[in-house]
């Protein structure tokens, strides 16, 4: 039996910032709206030479540069997105291509904002399993290009980066009752609510990539439940409590989702990593992100027991805790 150990996190954002104060200067909004309803302050946005492959692949290097391994190490890519640079190939496979690699696999999957907690599961699955060795997890997003700019209701909640985790099977510990790694995930769908956040376009419809459309106090209603189910399950597969967690890493995607999940669940504040007022929403990427934060500044610490969870389009929401 294996554990997959968390070896190293990195994110990478793209280099224009864009304030509230700016947006508001090109549509019908206000700093004040943006950061009362949301936390967010800030966000950044791919310019021309930016992809989601770019972006995904400069945090790639930097998350094998923390955790002290080579490219050639590497026999297993994932990349969640909802924005890759074509329908087909994978940015997954320009990744791969991107650092030299040659053997092992590389794909993509969707899940949109839950998608590296899906991630993650999918790679902790198959290294387990002992089929592969050593997993570059990657989140990256380019959200900018789908949206519709001339909508205040969404265009002010989202923005662009990429953050990569590596994880390696070890040999699990017998002895250990809480040994280091992927503990446990949670992953759930119900296609029931397409409408509710969805794009109108694709390849098999519109044969266009079409904008993102959300009715955001239906998500709202909905995210807290969603967070709060896929958590307990958590806690009860390991018989942990919100007192054993170290941190609490959610996705990013609004200030009060995020308090009020915190909230419900009895985790302290002073637990909970934010980065939702500097990134915005930057869907899949918005995660690793936040680890790549917390553990570059010292706050995340080898043996802290951390959570995270997503919810998302789809919808789709999950969990996993991670022995760091
Ligand atoms: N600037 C100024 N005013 C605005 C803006 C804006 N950017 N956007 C909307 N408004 C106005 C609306 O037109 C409305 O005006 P009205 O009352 O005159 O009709 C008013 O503000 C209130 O709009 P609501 O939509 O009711 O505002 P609400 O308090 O619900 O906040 C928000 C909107 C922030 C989108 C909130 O519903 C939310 O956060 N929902 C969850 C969305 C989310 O997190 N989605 C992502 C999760 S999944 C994923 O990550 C893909």
């Amino acid at each position: 039996p294996f554990n997959s150990v968390v070896l190293g996190v990195a994110g990478h954002l793209p280099s224009k910032r864009v304030s509230n104060a700016e947006l508001a200067e090109r549509i019908d909004t206000s700093d004040e709206w943006i950061v009362q309803r949301t936390g967010i302050t800030q966000r950044y946005i791919a310019g021309p030479d930016e992809t989601t492959s770019t972006l995904a692949t400069a945090a790639a290097r930097k998350a094998l540069l923390a955790a002290d391994r080579a490219p050639r190490d590497i026999d297993l890519v994932i990349v969640a997105t909802s924005t890759p640079d074509y329908t087909f190939p994978s940015v997954a496979t320009q990744v791969q291509a991107g650092l030299g690699i040659v053997d092992g696999v590389a794909f993509d999957l969707q899940a949109v904002c839950s998608g590296f907690v899906f991630a993650v599961a999918t790679a902790d699955k198959f290294l387990r399993s002992g089929s592969h060795r050593c997993a570059l997890v990657i989140g990256a997003e380019t959200f900018s290009r789908l949206l519709n700019w001339e909508d205040r209701t969404t265009c002010v909640l989202f923005g662009d980066g990429a953050g990569a985790m590596v994880l390696e099977a070890r040999e699990a510990a017998a002895e250990t009752e809480m040994p280091r790694g992927v503990i446990t995930s949670h992953l759930r769908s119900d296609g029931r609510h397409r409408d509710k956040l969805y794009v109108d376009g694709g390849p098999s419809t519109t044969q266009s990539t079409g904008h993102l459309r959300m009715e955001g106090r239906d998500v709202f209603r909905h995210a807290v439940g969603m967070v709060e189910d896929v958590v307990k399950a958590a806690f009860e597969a390991t018989g942990t409590g919100p007192d054993d967690l170290d941190w609490f890493v959610p996705h990013q995607a609004n200030r009060r989702i995020i308090d009020a999940s915190a909230t419900k669940l009895g985790i302290a504040p002073e637990k909970v990593v934010t980065t939702v007022q500097l990134h915005a929403n930057t869907s899949a990427a918005s995660i690793p992100l936040a680890l790549a934060e917390a553990c570059g500044d010292g706050r995340i610490k080898p043996g802290h027991l951390v959570m995270i969870e997503a919810m998302g389009g789809g919808f789709t929401w999950g969990s996993a805790l991670i022995r760091w």
